[in-house]
């Protein structure tokens, strides 16, 4: 019996293996710093919670296969007061997180051969929901100098008659870029010239560590790229809401239409108790917001600090997110007890092995050299952890 070939090209997560690693590793009683995580240390606000638990003892039947008719006026009254953008709530798709709306998304504007635009680093998923999709994954290997931003020369070289749609990820997972209103309307220009559609993932949209650096959805810059963006955001980062799988699309009318026939033969509704939830968190006064933000700056500027005093290894401060992109590739070469390292893999071995350091290796998100620290840690196992990757390059380089 032959599984089907378009399934068998999706790659597994090295993310989660690597976690799921780690994790068993502290199982065991093993004292493992976990970088790895891409979820939010922080338990979901109260209030939260509370509009949850009521609506387990109140809501139990499906919703509009769309989601809460509620929860998307909402959604719809968030992008007109924070982003500037003006949605009807039929134009909103509630999804079970941003990964299906990112699903949705690609499902409802692909043929099959159709190639998308991936910025890279880009976050795992995008190539391989391309590829579910039909679509062929076309990589734009951005550079350090220009900040792991695209530009519009690199956008005209990877450009083909196929080329159907661009992700732009900002705030960025797993380089912490945000791109300025300039440079998306660059981008903006280039989708409209030369008709394609734009993905913007705006899941870290409120994780900034700067007031002078404002984020903005390329959707709010003029009608004609309203028309062909399809914006990508949840509740997953930015509400401590993980788990509870909350995101949504927001895009023009004729988008939604589609992308609605396509979730509603997926699920009928996204969880009815999860959506009320995320009404609550979106319709109440969130002052935790600013408490994560406090803290993960705090974070950010340690970890940025200690990497840039540790000889070989090299990164930006990020400016966004809360993710640290670390360059590792001075310590290819060396051999660490029978290991010749040559790639962020090996990097990442050798820490969780020796070390008891869980890193993402980011071959992954299309970069070998690479490793991603989380910030979502404690202060305290972060300073343990930092000394450990420390120790590890004063030790053997
Ligand atoms: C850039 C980016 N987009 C989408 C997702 C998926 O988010 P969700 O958990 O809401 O499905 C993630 C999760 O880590 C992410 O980093």
């Amino acid at each position: 019996m032959e599984l089907s070939k378009k399934a068998k090209t999706i790659n597994p997560a090295i993310t989660l293996a690597l976690t799921s690693k780690a994790m068993d590793m502290i199982k065991e009683g093993i004292d493992v710093i976990n970088f790895s995580s891409g979820e939010i240390d922080f338990e979901t606000p109260d209030y939260i919670k509370k509009a949850g638990i009521d609506a387990i003892e109140n809501f139990s039947t499906y919703s509009h296969s769309d989601g809460l008719k509620e929860l998307r006026e909402a959604i719809a009254k968030k992008l007109k007061t924070e982003n500037n953008i003006k949605y009807n709530y039929d134009q909103i798709i509630v999804c079970h997180g941003a990964k299906q709306a990112l699903n949705n998304a690609f499902f409802a504007i692909l043929n099959e051969g159709d190639e998308v635009i991936i910025p890279a680093p880009y976050w795992a998923s995008y190539p391989e929901i391309v590829k579910k999709c039909g679509g062929k994954p076309v990589f734009i290997y951005t550079q350090k100098e220009d900040l792991f931003k695209v530009n519009i020369d690199m956008l005209k070289e990877a450009l083909t008659p196929k080329t159907k749609a661009i992700i732009i990820n900002s705030p960025n997972n797993p380089t912490g870029m945000v791109y300025t209103e300039d440079e998306l309307k660059n981008i903006a220009e280039f989708a409209i010239e030369n008709d394609l559609f734009i993905i913007s993932d705006e899941l870290y949209e409120k994780l900034i560590y700067s007031n002078k650096i404002k984020h903005t959805s390329i959707a709010s810059l003029g009608k004609e790229i309203y028309e062909r963006t399809i914006v990508i955001n949840g509740f997953s980062k930015c509400y401590a809401m993980a788990g509870w799988r909350i995101g949504y699309t927001a895009s023009s009318k004729k988008i939604a239409n589609v992308m609605a026939n396509v979730q509603n033969h997926t699920t009928s509704s996204v969880n009815v108790i999860a959506q009320r939830a995320a009404l609550a968190a979106l319709t109440s006064k969130n002052p935790v917001l600013e408490d994560i933000l406090n803290e993960f700056k705090k974070r950010r500027d340690y970890i940025s600090q200690r990497i840039s005093d540790i000889p070989m290894l090299s990164s930006l401060r990020p400016k966004g997110a809360f993710y640290q992109f670390i360059d590792v590739s001075k310590l290819f070469g060396a051999t660490i007890d029978d290991v010749t390292i040559k790639d962020s893999e090996d990097v990442a071995r050798l820490l969780l092995d020796k070390y008891r350091v869980c890193v993402v290796p980011c071959n992954m998100f299309g970069y070998d050299k690479y490793i991603r620290l989380s910030f979502t840690n404690s202060m305290q196992n972060i300073v343990e952890g930092v000394n450990r990757i420390e120790q590890f390059v004063k030790h053997n380089f």
